[in-house]
């Protein structure tokens, strides 16, 4: 295998970054191996007087493969990971300490231990390029950059400076990364080596400051600077504040640096290696790659798409419902390039679901963002109107109409008297069964849900939704469209709730459950953020309305009957909304009050339901409203609603915000342990009511110790 290539010319060597059958250079322990042996050649040759590192793909370095991290470290012990760090360390300093002068000719984007690496170099010189950038996006893994990274920026540009952009994981671009101290040089992509050569040949010193005798930190001059320690007392309790206790990297990075730049530099990479190591085999740096990265990434390139069908493009999409969601989906399409017809019962309907787009786009140019006349092309690619004319040539109609399914049925109708036969047709219902909408159209194979969320511009899930008629092709025909969209796409079986608004309800109705047993909603609200959830239940309520989700319960009374026994939340929304006429914040408040700048709990809760003279422990609210989202995902994927437990987690984490560091609701329920998981949900049934009870598949995998995400796999 090899990694790079190595020239010599005039007495300068290049090391090209070159990795094969690889579209990046990434970091491996191969890799590692190969540098480090390259650089105690270079050190002993005589005819080398300096060292250029480039590479010959676009990007110069990316960092590790993630699905490395996940798949081949999972077994790993604190000291395993310890020594991984500490080797690529080791590295690092063969190339600092090899007595030429080593220059990073960065000819696109170095992230994570590419800009390691680069930060490892004696100079870095990067092209004026708008592909190009630097940073260190390790944070938003869970993870800290664990080669030098942390030690390295905060002697280069200083401790307070570099804890900002350890704490972002932000890329930089070459303006911003030299202002910055990031990069030394900018150039242009024709002088990159040139500029690396006139640096070597100018003679510099080859060696890093921090390797001369008596070199001291800016921040301690060998003693701990009095401002430097306030500041960093302020970051921890604002990263306490922020973090609470789910997201442990923040804090370890901040250790790095505190500890870090009091000592010489060997130690304080051995710092940051123990740190390293902490988060590596800590599951929640596991679980946030897992969805965020790895399994998103995989659902974004068709992994659940049925396979033997030719990838489509869509050139033209009809938009029924200039709505909320009707428009946002019609921006989104017309900025894929797609030409869009945005179908209302009036003209202004229509235009004012253009208007949307406009306002987006019209933000997007003041910030710099986007140019003025690529901001105009993708507007004029929507065409208001009312006359379903206007969708001949549509291969996808996306449904956006008011949630009636006699509305939604003449629209099916009206559209397909203009479509051709092999157009597909999505309804966007958040509620009505795929399979029922489906009745209403002459080809039901073409028939399929797309549930997107709001505000679509913005939520990347899009639920696939399968009626009973829907054909394999119109399937993979939607996954195209998605693709195109930019979304990320999950499957789910057609059933009351679809999987994301089910789940969903669960936790809304637990919240509310506590506010009749007496919980004192402002610990119910607190304890579900301090697990992770973005917003509690009772303000998330105020906000969908508790029209919605009393909605959802009296249809399915009128459906099931006696069978159905509504969710645990539904006597006390329906008394919020009947006897004390609070139903949602648009109507003037519900669980909270609200005025222009703030919302307070509505005062009269506590006589409404009156406080439990014992009250649970934030631990014991925050776990019932985490179990019991996890339970109903699990009970999901029994029931064939999900197929993948990877499309849960996904669904969980990008639909309705269930907490990344949980990696998703199945693999929250692998990180407890499923054993645990089943014993604590029998207790909870056991205080708080059947809905806690464990599935049989539970129960079954309990027994072999299996687990919904194997150790070592995505
Ligand atoms: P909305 O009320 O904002 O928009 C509906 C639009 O459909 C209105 O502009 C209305 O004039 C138009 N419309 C009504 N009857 C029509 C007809 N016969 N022909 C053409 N246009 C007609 O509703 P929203 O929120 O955009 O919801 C639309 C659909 O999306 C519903 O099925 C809803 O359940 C679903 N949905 C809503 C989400 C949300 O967060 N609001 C999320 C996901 C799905």
């Amino acid at each position: 295998m090899s990694y790079f290539t190595l020239n010599v010319a005039d007495r300068i060597a290049t090391l090209t970054l070159d990795e094969r059958d690889a579209a990046v250079n990434t970091v491996s322990p191969e890799w590692i191996t190969a540098m480090r042996e390259a650089f105690e050649r270079l050190k002993a040759d005589e005819d080398v007087d300096g060292v250029i590192i480039t590479s010959a793909k676009p990007g110069f370095m990316a960092g590790a493969d993630l699905k490395y991290i996940l798949n081949e470290t999972a077994h790993f012990t604190a000291r395993d990971a310890f020594d991984f760090s500490q080797r690529a360390t080791a590295m690092h300093r063969a190339i600092e300490t090899c007595g030429k002068p080593v220059v990073a000719a960065i000819n696109g984007f170095a992230l994570g231990g590419g800009y390691e690496l680069a930060l490892a170099c004696h100079r870095r010189i990067v092209v004026d390029d708008a592909k190009a950038a630097v940073g260190l996006p390790e944070v938003n893994v869970g993870l800290l950059p664990g080669s030098g990274g942390t030690q390295r920026l905060a002697r280069m540009i200083g401790a307070l400076k570099a804890l900002d952009v350890l704490l972002a994981g932000a890329s930089y671009k070459p303006a911003d990364a030299l202002a910055l101290g990031l990069v030394d040089e900018v150039v242009a992509r024709e002088s990159l080596l040139d500029a690396a050569r006139a640096w070597i040949q100018s003679g510099p010193e080859a060696g890093q400051p921090w390797d001369r005798r008596g070199y001291k930190t800016k921040e301690t001059h060998g003693l701990l600077d009095n401002a430097f320690a306030n500041a960093m007392t302020a970051q921890v309790a604002a990263l306490s504040a922020r973090y609470g206790e789910n997201y442990p990297a923040p804090l370890a990075i901040l250790t790095c640096v505190y500890e870090g730049v009091q000592c010489p530099i060997d130690g304080a990479l051995r710092i940051e290696s123990r740190q390293f190591a902490r988060l590596m085999t800590d599951p929640r740096a596991r679980n946030i790659i897992r969805t965020t990265f790895v399994n998103k990434g995989l659902a974004e390139k068709g992994a659940r798409r049925p396979g033997g069908f030719e990838k489509t493009k869509v050139a033209k999409v009809g938009v029924l419902g200039a709505g909320m969601m009707g428009a946002g989906i019609a921006y989104v399409a017309a900025d894929a390039g797609i030409e869009v017809v945005l179908l209302d019962v009036s003209v202004e309907a229509a235009e004012k679901g253009k208007a949307y787009a406009r306002k987006i786009l019209d933000k997007r140019v003041q910030k710099g963002a986007k140019a003025q006349d690529a901001a105009d092309a993708i507007l004029a690619r929507i065409a208001p109107t009312t006359d379903y004319a206007a969708l001949a040539g549509c291969t996808a109609v996306v449904e956006a109409v008011f949630e009636d399914t006699v509305i939604k049925a003449d629209v099916v109708k009206k559209a397909e008297a203009v479509l051709g036969a092999d157009a597909i047709f999505a309804s966007n219902t958040s509620t009505l069964p795929i399979t029922q909408l489906a009745e209403a159209s002459s080809r039901p194979e073409n028939f399929i849900g797309l549930h997107f969320f709001s505000p679509v511009e913005r939520m990347d899930l899009v639920e696939v939704i399968l009626g009973r008629a829907t054909s394999d092709a119109t399937v993979a025909r939607a996954f195209d469209f998605v693709a195109q969209l930019r979304k990320t796409p999950i499957v789910v079986n057609d059933a009351r709730g679809f999987y994301t608004s089910r789940v969903f309800q669960t936790f809304i109705h637990e919240g509310a459950a506590m506010v009749g047993e007496g919980v004192a909603p402002a610990l119910i609200e607190n304890a579900a953020k301090m697990v992770g959830m973005p917003i509690g239940p009772l303000a998330l309520l105020d906000e969908v309305t508790l029209d919605l989700p009393l909605k959802i319960v009296d249809q399915a009374i009128a459906e099931e009957g006696a069978t159905y026994t509504p969710p645990c939340g539904a006597p006390v929304m329906r008394r919020m909304k009947d006897e004390f006429k609070r139903s949602s914040r648009k109507a003037g408040g519900a669980f909270y009050d609200y005025d222009e700048k703030s919302k307070r709990l509505w005062p009269g809760l506590a006589e409404a339901f009156p406080r439990a003279a014992q009250q649970p422990s934030a631990e014991e609210v925050g776990k019932r409203l985490l179990y019991v989202q996890a339970l109903e995902t699990a009970r999901c994927l029994e029931e064939g609603v999900l197929t993948h437990a990877g499309d849960g987690d996904l669904g969980a984490v990008l639909g309705w915000g269930f907490p990344a560091w949980t990696g998703g609701t199945l693999s929250f329920i692998d990180t407890v342990g499923v054993g645990a998981f089943v014993a604590e949900c029998d207790r909870l049934a056991q205080a708080h009511g059947p809905r806690f009870t464990p599935t049989a598949q539970l129960r079954a995998m309990a027994a072999v110790n299996e687990r919904f995400h194997p150790a070592c796999a995505a």
